[in-house]
């Protein structure tokens, strides 16, 4: 007699079948698995997403409040997380255990997290430990970071932040210790930081290829900020001339962009923010009001559709899109809520209590930063 099959049994479908399904039935089964799973799944989706994705998004946010929503997810079961993955591991410590989270595509990274790894950190640790006492230092790591660099942050006494409440976190972080060693988004940590009136000089950067992080032990003793040697690569490609350029083209225009940005950009820009900051400045902006924004292309080209009586204009002549955030769509999302919805689900990312633990302290100390 052959056994009897259930869903624990069987094998999930394969992705491949997906590929090469016109748009309107892709849609067309979203939407068949969302209204079938109801309030169990819940769709988190990053302002950078795609239009064909983000239709689909219950929520849409910075990394700021999408990792709020997780942490608040009432009666869900699942997120879907159209994001990268360090917000789907972000939701994963921040929900309870009983809460799947899943990444539609597991290669949906983000180059600027992988420019921070544990073992560098901890040896940087070890090394400023030879010429400064790190009792002194508080651990501040951007979300866009590994869950491991969080836990290290939560081991040291140390806290997460996000683009939007970058300047309180550090706050908090010199109300706890005189210095604060920052990763791995060095233009964040120096936009923020100049802004709260701590000179260059005091900020160095930390070079993990490098002896002493390419310091000298004097430049270390006089630190307020050690500066992580990371970026963004997508912010990266924003310069003070393509400012200048539109200043000269469209006269009275505004320039607003994310702190990502370097810190000649953003001492040129006329606003800095996070993603959910850009799209409510735009939103609330008079009619015929004239803006240049530097942030993610996808972000850009929405906000300019939403905003018809308003002149919206990507800031760089280049094309910046996260390839990353765009390798989650509409196939992978079908793919991913259709295994999920007959049992068989895919790409759960699912952080180790060990890690998660510590990497829990760092966060909710951040979620309590007001
Ligand atoms: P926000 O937190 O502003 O959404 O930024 C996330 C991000 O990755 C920007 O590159
Ligand atoms: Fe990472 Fe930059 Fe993409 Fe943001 S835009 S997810 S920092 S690579």
């Amino acid at each position: 007699m052959p056994s009897l099959i259930n869903a624990t049994d069987l094998a999930p479908l394969p992705f491949d079948a997906y590929r090469s399904l016109p748009p309107e039935e892709l849609a067309t089964r979203i939407r068949a698995i969302k209204a079938e799973m109801g309030d169990a799944l819940l769709i988190l989706g990053h302002h950078y997403q795609q239009d064909e994705v983000i239709e689909f998004a219950d929520l849409r946010g910075d990394s700021y409040k999408l990792s709020q929503t997780a942490a608040e997810s009432g009666d869900c079961r699942s997120i879907v997380f159209c994001g990268v993955h360090f917000m789907a591991e972000t939701a994963d410590i921040l929900t309870r255990p009983e809460v799947d989270v899943i990444l539609p595509d597991l290669a949906a990274g983000c180059s600027m997290a992988d420019m921070a790894d544990l073992d560098s950190v901890e040896a940087a640790w070890s090394d400023l430990a030879e010429i400064i006492d790190v009792s002194e230092i508080t651990p501040v790591t951007y979300i866009n970071s590994t869950a491991d660099l969080k836990g290290f942050c939560g081991r040291h006494g140390g806290i997460v932040c996000t683009s939007s409440n970058a300047k309180a976190v550090l706050e908090w972080s010199f109300a706890q210790r005189p210095r604060v060693l920052f990763f791995p988004d060095q233009h964040l940590g120096r936009n923020t930081a100049r802004k709260m009136g701590i000179p260059l000089n005091n900020m160095p950067l930390w070079d993990p290829r490098l002896p002493l992080g390419g310091n000298t032990e004097e430049a270390l003793r006089s630190s307020k900020v050690l500066l992580w040697k990371g970026h963004c690569s997508v912010h990266q490609m924003f310069k003070p001339a393509h400012i200048e350029e539109f200043r000269k083209q469209y006269p009275g225009i505004k320039v607003l962009v994310h702190p990502e940005c370097m810190m000649s950009v953003v001492d040129a820009a006329d606003l800095v923010g996070s993603t959910e900051y850009i799209l409510k400045t735009v939103a609330e902006a008079p009619s015929g009001s004239q803006w240049a924004i530097g942030t993610e292309l996808h972000l850009v080209n929405r906000l300019a559709n939403e905003n018809p009586d308003k002149l919206v204009k990507f800031l760089s002549p280049m094309v910046c899109m996260c390839a990353t955030m765009y390798r989650i769509d509409p196939p992978h999302l079908a793919w991913s809520l259709e295994n999920l919805a007959r049992g068989t689900p895919v790409n759960i990312v699912k952080v180790p209590e060990a890690t998660a633990h510590w990497a829990r302290v760092a966060l909710k100390r951040m979620l309590e930063v007001q």
